[in-house]
């Protein structure tokens, strides 16, 4: 799966300008496209002999990141290394199985004011604590679309633990993302400074607001999707190799005049739900309180937990 330059597949030996175009054209759009096609397909897709058909496909499959298999064993291993980040709000922990689970990635959902951002911020902070008081001793990486991280709020939230705000601000990387191939980006620069910082969290908020300004009406939607889709496989690589936990957030708007779509589901639809670990809808109640649904989980019920959000941060 996409492989930045390995995933063009104009540099696939054999594949000249024109060839790439017809191909993309019609569909072949990135390496794993081509590895998995026939020599007759491509052949009728860009007018290309089937023997050159062969030959490019060959070529993609050498390129192409296919995966390896790994034994029961290994993933046993792997599981046990989970950990998890608390919310600040028991009954939330509880709904999640015991909090934000690291090697998968959390979907927060909702319409605007719902909580997605302050629970980003909290996470930020609580990532940092000892494991015994539900964090994992971890930086955190934020990636804002939005312009909605706040240190002030922060250091709001840091106090309300004792803790020293100056340092818990030192570890959190903030990184503004002007449109999304910038977002795409800064996941790769983010998978190269984890290499010197032991960051377990890694928020994306929003995930899907620049994607959705951006690929309007019908005929981007496709490209849009796939997209997304590369785009939510290298977050889950990430919190793969860091054992990290990978918070974004989706808007949903509650009005039912909404321009696009159908108002209740979430941006990026069937895409983002399916890769997402966990999907959590979040909605408005009285005052400081929010309703947490879980929607999609590998291994938990669905439920919902009732929590607030007040000056401290996120609390029962
Ligand atoms: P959008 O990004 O607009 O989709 O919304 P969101 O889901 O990210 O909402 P966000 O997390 O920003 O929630 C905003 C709400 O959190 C506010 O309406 C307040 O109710 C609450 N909130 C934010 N900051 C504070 C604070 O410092 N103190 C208290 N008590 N509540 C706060
Ligand atoms: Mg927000």
């Amino acid at each position: 799966m996409g492989k930045d330059d390995n995933d063009i597949i104009d540099k696939l030996p054999g594949v000249g300008p024109a060839t790439a175009e017809k191909l993309r054209d019609a569909g072949y759009i990135d390496v794993m496209s081509i590895a998995v096609a026939s020599p007759k397909e491509l052949s009728d897709a860009a007018e290309i002999g089937e023997t050159t058909g062969t030959k490019i496909i060959l070529q993609a499959r050498k390129q192409a990141d296919i995966g390896e298999f790994e034994t029961g064993r290994a993933l046993l291993e792997k599981r046990a290394k989970v950990g998890r980040i608390t919310t600040g709000s028991k009954l939330f922990d509880e709904l999640m199985g015991g909090g934000f689970e690291t090697q998968a990635i959390i979907e927060l959902f909702g319409e605007y004011g719902s909580g997605k951002t302050q629970i980003a911020h909290q996470l930020c902070v609580i990532v940092q604590r000892p494991k015994e008081e539900g964090g994992l001793e971890g930086h955190a990486f934020y990636i804002d679309t939005e312009n909605t991280f706040r240190p002030e709020r922060i250091v709001q939230m840091s106090e309300a633990y004792d803790l020293d705000s100056d340092e818990v601000l030192k570890k959190i990387h903030v990184a503004r993302a002007y449109n999304s191939s910038h977002q795409m980006l800064l996941v790769d620069k983010v998978k190269e400074l984890s290499k010197d910082i032991p960051a377990s969290l890694l928020v994306v908020d929003s995930l899907t607001a620049h994607f959705r300004a951006e690929y309007v009406g019908r005929g981007a939607l496709a490209d849009r999707q796939q997209k997304l889709n590369k785009h939510m496989h290298d977050l889950l690589r990430w919190g793969d190799l860091n054992n990290g936990v990978v918070c974004v957030t989706n808007q949903v708007s509650s009005k039912p005049d909404a321009f696009f779509g159908d108002p209740t589901r979430p941006i990026g639809g069937h895409i983002v739900g399916h890769t997402a670990t966990f999907r959590v809808y979040l909605r408005k109640s009285k005052g400081p309180r929010r309703i947490a649904r879980l929607i999609d989980s590998p291994h938990l019920p669905e439920g919902e937990a009732v929590f607030s959000i007040i000056d401290k941060g996120v609390r029962d």
